[in-house]
């Protein structure tokens, strides 16, 4: 079996096995240490066989008792045997737990320090409800470099819990629209309740995948995201779609991971590399010149920097500005 089939099966599952029957008919001392060990992991979420695999390995090999809630089934499926509808139902449960269930594991950073981390200043978090940015899992932080103006129409695609949202409704003002789309429907109700409970009237929800926007034709002034593409199977159709509902001369501004060259095929296989934006991810000019295939014009990396949502070495975060 090669490893990555092993680490498919999550290492951590077959030792604890192993070691329970072992223990129970060699050595039950053993037995007892498991037990110990899958309370630990059930009450806390720190693994330690977990922990032993990820430095040897190089990778983390999930610990079923510590996973997250919709880790389950697709965590470890192979990319290759998953239709695109598998991945984008795997991915709205994956996001629905993240909305759900902000407290616990996901192999991608969720939240408060993790959006402190790529620049959303302290000081407009606390003045939110934790809801707004317990579930923050954006590429990064597109805020500086998009500019919502008084009484436009604002898509936000993969909206989340509406943290981006809340700022481009402040900076649009009561005389906007603002549209938040995403496929996860808890993340869609999280939103809807946040904006709400901060007094946000003028905004609209879809809970639909980003590549069939039921919105009409050259309807919307701004089309914003921050990390939408690296989770949809289809990033053309996507593209197409942000495209199609920009009215002349509107403009998409988004954050997006983006690779520096291609990446190891074994980061590409699998489900678990997708949730974390890594797996889906393209290379900067290809992506660039997707858009461009899309029928945008004026394709611009306005920024370029640190990628701390997936920390791999040849990946950065970017944040894109493209107009129709
Ligand atoms: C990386 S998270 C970012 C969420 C939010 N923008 C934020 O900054 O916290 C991506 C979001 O996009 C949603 N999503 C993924 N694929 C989608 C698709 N094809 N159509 C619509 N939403 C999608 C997920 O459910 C998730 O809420």
């Amino acid at each position: 079996m090669t490893l990555d089939v092993l680490k498919s099966l999550s290492l951590t599952r077959i030792t604890i096995g192993v070691m329970v029957l072992a223990g129970l008919l060699l050595f039950p001392p053993l037995a007892y240490f498991c037990g110990a060990m899958m309370i630990l992991a059930g009450l806390t979420g720190f693994c330690p066989l977990e922990k032993l695999y990820t430095w040897l390995l190089g990778a983390p090999a999930s610990c079923s008792l510590a996973a997250a809630p919709g880790a389950g089934r697709a965590a470890g499926q192979d990319l290759q045997d998953m239709s695109a509808d598998q991945i984008k139902t795997a991915v709205a449960e994956k996001y629905s737990a993240v909305a759900r269930t902000p407290g616990a594991k996901f192999n991608f950073p969720v939240g408060r320090k993790f959006a402190e981390s790529v620049g959303y200043p302290a000081d407009a978090l606390d003045a939110l409800p934790a809801a707004m940015w317990d579930s923050f899992t954006g590429a990064g932080n597109p805020q500086p470099y998009v500019d919502p103006r008084p009484g436009e129409t604002v898509l936000d695609l993969g909206c989340g819990a509406g943290l981006d949202l809340f700022f481009y409704a402040k900076a649009a003002g009561n005389g906007a629209k603002l549209c938040g789309l995403d496929l996860s429907g808890a993340m869609i109700e999280k939103a809807r309740s946040n904006l709400e409970a901060c007094g946000i009237r003028n905004v609209e929800f879809l809970n639909v995948s980003a590549d069939a926007i039921p919105l009409s034709d050259a309807s919307v002034d701004l089309v914003t995201a921050n990390g939408i593409y690296n989770l949809s199977p289809d990033k053309d159709a996507v593209m197409r779609e942000a495209h199609r509902v920009l009215k002349p001369g509107g403009r998409t501004i988004f954050a997006e991971i983006v690779l520096k060259s291609a990446l190891p095929e074994e980061i590409r296989k699998n489900i678990s590399d997708w949730f974390r934006c890594i797996g889906g991810a393209l290379p900067k000019a290809e992506f660039v010149a997707r858009l461009t295939a899309a029928g945008f014009r004026e394709v611009k990396v306005l920024w370029e920097g640190r990628n701390a949502r997936t920390g791999h070495e040849l990946a950065v975060c970017a944040v894109i500005r493209a107009e129709k």
